[in-house]
């Protein structure tokens, strides 16, 4: 299904530009490529971003949940690593801006927040949650545009991610409530 998409799309490129033959799918599956292409480099930055906020962390449990979210990220890269499988296409990563200047976000937090406090843990979750609702969108998005594409395996495998970063995203929305967003509220000013 995804070849015969893809040979469709390359051959309308190839042959004359006659507008009445191209439909609107071969131009948005590649759009679609390119925003996997994006989401690939995202997710493979991540990986190299993730272990310096578990480091940074003063909460044992939210050290936890960032380390078994880097896990949870590997197979993010894995899964559309099948994803490219599925188009015909070789993994390849487009740099995205945002998951760039979100990770920047991260650090500037840990430079203005003191080692130690439940305050750098706030931050510290704010900036992942920010993440996390990055990829919700992207991956909410691709999930229903891989559908449009009658791309159902793919649709299948990108839905499986949104579900997990969902769930990061509860999961550190519970971890603040829980107890750091008070012991942080405790803390002064230095
Ligand atoms: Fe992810
Ligand atoms: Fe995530």
């Amino acid at each position: 299904m995804a070849k015969a998409s893809k040979g469709a799309s390359n051959a309308s490129k190839s042959a004359s530009p006659d507008k009445t033959k191209m439909q609107s799918e071969p131009a948005l599956l590649e759009l679609f490529i390119d925003e996997i292409k994006d989401i690939y480099w995202a997710e493979n930055h991540l990986l190299k971003a993730l272990p310096k906020m578990q480091k940074a962390a003063t909460s044992t449990q939210l050290a936890a949940a960032i380390e078994e979210h880097i896990a949870i990220t590997q197979t993010h890269v894995a899964r559309l690593e099948q994803v490219f499988e599925l188009l015909d296409e070789k993994p390849q990563a487009k740099k995205c801006d945002a998951m760039e200047g979100l990770t920047k976000e991260g650090e500037g937090i840990l430079e203005d927040t003191e080692e130690g406090t439940a305050t750098r843990d706030v931050g510290i979750i704010l900036a992942s949650q920010k993440v996390e609702h990055y990829e919700i969108a992207t991956y909410g998005g691709l999930a229903q545009l891989a559908n449009t594409l009658g791309l159902t395996d793919v649709a299948e495998l990108l839905t499986q991610t949104l579900n997990e970063e969902k769930q990061a995203d509860e999961k550190l929305t519970s971890i603040a409530e829980n107890d750091i967003n008070y012991q942080a509220s405790q803390e002064e000013a230095k």
